[in-house]
């Protein structure tokens, strides 16, 4: 087995950061396929917390290939500043990072759009990181997006950006009354040329290069970011981010086909969080959630809003399973529930008088659905220190083998504290 997708089975921030950090260890080459700056990857090694936005988390392995597919979408200010600020932590990226030039870039105009729109949305704003996602990616699928490979071209980025600048002056006017002016264009043809200079060594075809690697048996990561109910097509639409989170998504971002993926790993949170509006059937209330989201950490690391918390959702970690093919799980953060009397588990949903346990594709439906728990015994022990897995708590091991049960997926990777020490390996990945 060589190939190997990451892919969060939840609304994301399910830890997928520390574990591709962990098993970036065996694998020579790791690869983002999907999203962009919205994304905050935490990787905690020793008293040092790093927080990833575009760079992919196996950066801090010396000598591993670090690669951005053209699926994502790069904000090059943003970009340049990550790799300046691993550069100043000692971490080595030229040779190491490389990016396809065919990524679609996010530009100022993008992130105010995204803030001007969801300040439009009023109450039914989505959410969102305000980072240009959803605009760049409607630029990209609108074919009027400008790409890397633009921005090493002087006379490609000049007609691009001027068709852009023109539509953009007429929404940002009639729709915001706001103004462009031509200067302002022309410092940013300046900057974004710059930009292009500053990165044009690390252009790279990461289809040809993955394709390569593969028939070499080289061990490749791909990297998921968000998850699989923010994955435009199969999420809780519209609260979702523009892109395919999901595993199918590694193919389309990466240039690699689907005969070639040997497997899909499901990163699990033992409880639901979600940043951003959307429903969230299991959501806690009150105390409980408040509890969760403190000793969970539970803030966004890319804006630092709250997370929404709920109990464990079967129903949607089923449909994850589903949707991305996996039957292996790492299940993150379990610590965190260590010191609860009682856990509940979601294993339906009660609409209409009722069971249902699958994922509803109407919002409407999903509103309206009430979570079916079982109620299970905590096990009241710090497992924060545990390596072994028979040395956790039997009721511990109740509450896994119940999420097998219900999820029909074996939880390979039992992650019990942020750092890379306190994970419990069941099963080796990479064989
Ligand atoms: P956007 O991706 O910034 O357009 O935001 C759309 C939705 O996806 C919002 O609900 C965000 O909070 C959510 N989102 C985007 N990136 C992440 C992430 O990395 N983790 C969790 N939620 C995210």
């Amino acid at each position: 087995m060589s190939t190997l997708v990451i892919v969060g089975s939840q609304w994301g921030d399910e830890g997928k950061g520390k574990i591709t950090d962990l098993l970036s260890e065996e694998a020579d080459i790791i690869v983002r396929y999907q999203g962009g700056c919205n994304a905050g990857h935490t990787v905690v090694i020793g008293d040092k917390q790093f927080i990833f936005h575009l760079i992919p988390s196996g950066i801090l392995h010396p000598g591993k290939k670090c690669l951005i597919g053209s699926g994502v979408v790069v904000d090059p200010e943003s970009l340049l500043q990550e790799m300046e600020n691993l550069r100043k932590e000692g971490v080595e990226i030229d040779g190491r990072l490389f990016l396809d030039p065919k990524t679609h870039i996010v530009l100022p105009y993008h992130k105010t759009l995204d803030k001007l729109k969801e300040k439009k949305r009023g109450k039914d704003k989505l959410g969102t990181t305000k980072r240009g996602i959803g605009p760049a990616y409607l630029d990209k699928i609108a074919r009027t997006g400008i790409r890397m490979v633009d921005l090493i071209d002087e006379k490609s980025l000049s007609k691009k950006l001027e068709i852009n600048w023109k539509e953009k002056k007429e929404i940002f006017n009639k729709l915001y009354g706001l103004k462009m002016s031509n200067q302002e264009k022309i410092n940013l043809i300046k900057k974004y040329q710059e930009y292009g200079q500053l990165l044009k060594k690390y252009l790279m075809d990461v289809s040809l290069y993955l394709n390569q690697a593969i028939k070499e048996d080289k061990k490749i990561l791909f990297e998921g970011a968000q998850g699989t109910l923010l994955d435009v097509d199969h999420g809780t639409f519209p609260y979702v981010t523009s892109s395919h989170p999901i595993a199918g998504g590694a193919c389309v971002g990466t240039g690699v086909g689907p005969t070639k993926i040997d497997k899909v790993i499901g990163i699990t949170k033992a409880y639901t969080t979600r940043v951003g509006r959307g429903p969230l059937p299991t959501e806690m209330q009150g105390e409980m959630e408040e509890y969760i989201r403190q000793k969970g950490r539970e803030f966004g690391a890319t804006t630092g809003r709250p997370r929404r918390c709920g109990w464990f959702d079967a129903v949607v970690v089923n449909y994850a399973v589903r949707i991305n093919g996996m039957d292996r799980l790492a299940l993150t953060k379990i610590d965190v529930l260590s010191d609860l009397d009682k856990i509940k588990i979601c294993t339906s949903y009660k609409y209409d008088g009722k069971l249902i346990k699958e994922f509803p594709a109407s919002l409407e439906t999903l509103q309206k659905c009430i979570p079916v728990y079982e109620e299970m015994k905590g096990w009241k022990k710090d497992i924060s220190q545990v390596t072994n897995y028979e040395d956790l708590p039997p009721q511990l091991k109740v509450y896994i083998n119940r999420i097998e049960e219900l999820t029909k997926a074996k939880i390979v990777i039992v992650s019990v504290g942020p750092k890379r020490s306190q994970t419990i390996i069941r099963e080796k990945i990479f064989k």
